[in-house]
């Protein structure tokens, strides 16, 4: 046993050589001892110390600047901040693959910095949402515009397609959606006796905007209307009079569902913590309303352009308030961009019975029209006159635009339309 041994102890000696010039094995080789010296001595010749301590600067100046102005460029570009909301501490996101907030500076709190929102119009491309929609554009914010084109037309935003601040989505706010932005105007809802009967948007779609609203933190504005006073008991209407409506008429579908909307409104404000504005209109009228929507002042006007009797519906003593729509939008955007949740009475105060406004339109389009009287519809309202003194002090608003001012800026547009006929409904 101990000869085989010594056997491969001599056979391993055999197989591995040893050189004798081959120095031992050291695992480190030793630093030539001038290297630190030498190293030095090249920095230090011809300046390069400076050079070097120049380029740091240079390099540390650049990563300062840099983070500031990314953050500077997201709120004026992409960024819709809500500085009126000091007690909101949310967060916005972007959405699509670009996103801003990975160059390390994190996610940018709203209520800091620039003032362009991000804004949603839902029913913006009808009579009242487009001109809220060319106000807001001019002013600076993006815009997008939800419509089903139900009783809105492409025509009232089509001078605003190609702008790269407005976006339009035909979505039925029936149905969910799902965007990130700062604040919801939300106006969905067919506004005249003729087309709301078929299509009684007001519950669902205004829970699924306020559901919107909630789970992106963005404040939400319902324009309610002066149907929720119903046939009223009290002249003029204050927002605190709870109203007198009808709740099974042919017009309760409208009125009930303003009515709940309001309601849901104030729960969503109440139990989530939802920004709301409530915003409660009369009767307004202005270039780009439906030609034939049974409104009144429309009804009117398209009549005696066409040569047509004015439709007068019971005696022509009811009265109403008319305000122009340039009104009505800047009332709304002080309410939505103040700080009280309302309700608040947008109209105006001037009260005309049907027989004066039917005068008033003659003066204006043709001294030869005539009127034509019929049968009262069900649950016409027969005094309809806003107190306005809550938004006059709350919002520091109140209309300028009298009936004899703006009927002839309506005409101009209804005269060219019905000259065109080029009006296609659904578009
Ligand atoms: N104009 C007035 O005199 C008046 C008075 C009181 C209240 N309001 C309210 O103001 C808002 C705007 O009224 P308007 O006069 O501009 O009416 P409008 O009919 O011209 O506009 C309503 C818009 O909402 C859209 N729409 C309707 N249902 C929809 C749905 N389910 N999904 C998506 N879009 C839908 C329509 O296509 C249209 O573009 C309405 O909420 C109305 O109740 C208006």
């Amino acid at each position: 046993m101990k000869q085989l041994h010594n056997q491969a102890r001599n056979r391993r000696d055999e197989e591995i050589p040893v050189s004798q010039s081959t120095p031992p094995y050291s695992p480190k080789s030793l630093k030539h001892p001038k290297s630190l010296p030498r190293s030095l001595n090249y920095i230090l010749k011809e300046q390069r110390l400076l050079f070097i301590l120049v380029g740091i600067l240079i390099g540390s100046t650049f990563f300062i600047i840099q983070p500031s102005q990314k953050s500077g460029v997201s709120y004026t570009d992409h960024v819709e901040l809500t500085q009126n909301y000091p007690k909101r501490h949310r967060y916005v996101t972007e959405y699509g693959n670009n996103n801003r907030y990975s160059n390390g500076v994190g996610r940018v709190p709203v209520g800091i910095g620039g003032k362009r929102k991000r804004i949603v119009v839902t029913g913006g491309a009808g009579f009242v949402g487009s001109h809220l929609v060319d106000k807001l554009i001019a002013r600076g914010d993006d815009v997008i515009v939800i419509d089903n084109f139900f009783t809105g037309r492409k025509e009232n935003v089509v001078h605003l397609f190609g702008n790269p601040r407005f976006e339009l989505i035909r979505h039925d706010v029936v149905e969910p959606i799902l965007l990130e932005v700062d604040q919801i105007y939300h106006l969905a809802c067919p506004a005249s006796p003729v087309h709301y009967k078929y299509n009684p948007t007001n519950v669902m779609g205004t829970l699924n905007m306020l559901g919107l609203a909630k789970r992106i933190g963005a404040r939400f504005l319902i324009t309610s209307t002066s149907e929720v006073y119903g046939d009223p008991l009290e002249h003029p209407q204050k927002e605190t009079y709870w109203g007198h409506v009808n709740p099974i008429g042919v017009r309760s579908c409208y009125d009930e569902g303003k009515r709940v909307a309001e309601t849901l409104t104030m729960d969503y404000h109440r139990g989530a913590d939802v920004e709301v504005r409530i915003a409660r209109i009369f009767n307004t009228y202005g270039p780009r309303m439906c030609l034939d929507d049974g409104r009144v002042v429309s009804n009117f006007v398209s009549q005696a352009i066409r040569k047509q009797p004015m439709t007068v519906y019971g005696d022509g003593k009811q009265t109403r308030s008319f305000q122009y729509v340039s009104d009505l939008v800047d009332g709304l955007m002080a309410l939505m961009d103040g700080e009280h949740v309302g309700p608040f009475n947008l109209g105006n105060p001037g009260e005309f019975t049907m027989l004066e406004l039917a005068e008033v339109v003659k003066e204006t389009i043709d001294p030869s029209a005539t009127i034509e009287f019929k049968p009262n519809t069900d649950d016409d309202p027969h005094k309809r006159k806003p107190d306005i003194s809550k938004a006059k002090e709350f919002l520091n608003w109140e209309p300028k635009i009298s009936l004899r001012e703006g009927l002839p800026r309506m005409v101009n547009d209804f005269r060219n339309r019905i000259l065109n006929e080029d009006e296609g409904k659904g578009n």
